[in-house]
């Protein structure tokens, strides 16, 4: 089948979350089964040079710009459109926002003309690849449903909602300044409370939904999740499918990681996240000492929770642990974070502020237990990572992570299906909870070593998932 991912991000050319992680493997693993899926993407500053082979293929008039198509491809073989255009996409900063973090004040204008390319090329601009689906991730690529939908020759829509917390809601002018067609400006359309969102447009016009769990497509239905389209979820919610997330496990393989300080295997697992604890505790300035190590590593945003962390830090300190953070984010956040650090006892707290996809892979190796007090969590990724790299998961019982983390008790250890611990409250006390549930998980020597091998030897690779996309696309 000839499968067409339209996202804003990828890796490894561009990362900002899950998201891209999950289009730069998903496709892979459709082609290990012997499908032709290629991925588009916008041609940020410095992406084109990432590639190889890289040749225009077409040059095309959208919304008064002018558009180039590109198509090249990767180390990893896999082929890639780029969406070319200097004065909407090559800029400093990340996908959404400035290097100062503010937000795109052009970014309708910026993903309304990729998602018109995304249709031009779905509908024949490669003569030599006209997919028969085209898989749309996020509210970047929503508005390529809906000119599809209208289309007699085109290839079956599917829209895969990540996050329903990002929907890419824009004023009326900016659709009038675009001349986007009124016939999708109705309440069974893409208007939204006299605003129109891009997210709708998937939701409404594609011919199936999913995401990127099944809990989360459960609570999706609800006002508590739902972000204010749960009424169009139930409308839709009998196309509407719950398929978790695998990961790229040759990027992620304590094994071979390239980025460790000391490689390991179940056979090696205590030796192995020792050697990484203590290279961590010298880098980031902790006592090297043999305290367990608490990491956490996200969006400092709402969603992750990461202040439930200092909700709880009186009761984390106590425990005597370390705890190592990284994250960028908000900025009261990051300062409270900074300043806690300051204050805790010398060696026992690091926070490091900012991106750092090597310090992540390090903190995957030397933790002991992985935070994720997540308020609501689509799928989360950092959990599988922590679990192939022998860390428990401490996780709110939210979303994907009741999907990946079965809770550990007697029985679901004698069951194998222990998978780390699950709190409920999203508090101080609820997360404190957790951690000295994890924390005990560990001090039971035989417990621990049972569980590093049920979380190692997990199957969380793509393919379980990319057939069961497979199913869907054909049942389409
Ligand atoms: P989300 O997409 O909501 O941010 P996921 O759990 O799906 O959450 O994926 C997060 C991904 O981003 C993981 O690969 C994680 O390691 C990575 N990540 C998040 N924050 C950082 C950071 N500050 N530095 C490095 N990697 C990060
Ligand atoms: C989103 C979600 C996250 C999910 C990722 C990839 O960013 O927040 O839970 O894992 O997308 O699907």
């Amino acid at each position: 089948m000839k499968i067409l991912h339209a996202a804003s991000e990828c890796v490894p050319l561009v990362k900002t979350g899950g998201l891209a992680d999950v289009v730069g493997a998903l496709p892979l693993a459709q082609r290990a089964q012997g499908d032709d899926a290629r991925v588009i993407l916008p041609a940020y500053r410095g992406l084109a040079a990432k590639c190889r082979e890289l040749h225009t293929l077409a040059t095309v008039a959208i919304r008064g710009r002018t558009l180039q198509l590109l198509r090249g491809r990767l180390d990893s073989g896999l082929p890639l459109y780029l969406v070319q255009c200097a004065a909407l996409y090559e800029r400093e900063g990340d996908p959404y926002r400035d290097a100062q973090g503010r937000e795109f004040s052009d970014n309708a204008e910026r993903f309304a003309c990729f998602s018109e390319m995304v249709a031009r090329l779905a509908t024949g601009l490669d003569p030599e690849f006209t997919p028969q689906l085209a898989h749309l991730h996020d509210w970047q690529a929503g508005l390529a449903a809906a000119w599809l939908h209208e289309q007699l020759q085109r290839p079956r829509l599917l829209y895969t909602i990540h996050n329903l917390a990002y929907q890419g809601l824009f004023p009326r002018a900016q659709y009038e300044a675009l001349q986007l067609p009124w016939r999708w400006w109705t309440p069974q359309g893409l208007e939204f409370w006299g605003q129109w969102s891009f997210a709708k447009a998937g939701l409404v016009y594609a011919d199936a939904l999913s995401t990127v769990s099944p809990s989360y497509a459960q609570e999706i239905l609800g006002a508590e999740f739902g972000c204010g389209l749960e009424g169009v979820l139930q409308w839709r919610r009998g196309v509407l499918h719950g398929i978790v997330n695998g990961i790229d496990t040759q990027v992620w393989d304590p094994g071979t990681d390239p980025l460790l300080a000391q490689r390991y295997s179940l056979a090696s697992v205590a030796a192995g996240k020792r050697a990484n604890k203590r290279a961590l505790q010298a880098q980031l300035g902790l006592a090297g000492n043999d305290a367990p190590l608490l990491v956490f590593i996200g969006r400092l945003t709402e969603q992750k929770g990461a202040d439930l962390i200092l909700a709880a830090g009186a009761a984390l300190l106590a425990s005597g642990a370390q705890l190592a953070l990284l994250g960028a984010g908000d900025a009261a956040l990051q300062d409270a974070l900074r300043a806690w650090a300051a204050r805790a006892p010398a060696g026992q707290v690091a926070v490091r502020i900012g991106y750092d996809e090597t310090l992540a892979h390090q903190l995957y190796a030397g933790g002991d237990l992985l935070l994720m007090p997540s308020r609501f969590e689509p799928c989360g990724l950092n959990q599988l990572y922590a679990q192939r790299y022998g860390t428990v998961p401490v996780v709110r019982a939210t979303g994907g992570l009741i999907d990946t983390v079965v809770d550990t008790t007697a029985e679901t250890l004698q069951s194998q299906r222990a998978g780390g611990v699950q709190f409920r409250d999203a508090d101080g006390a609820g997360l404190s909870y957790g951690v000295q549930r994890g924390l005990q998980l560990l001090r039971e020597a035989d417990t621990a070593q049972a569980l590093r091998r049920l979380l190692m030897s997990r199957d969380c690779s793509w393919a379980a998932s990319a057939r069961q996309y497979r199913a869907l696309y054909a049942s389409l």
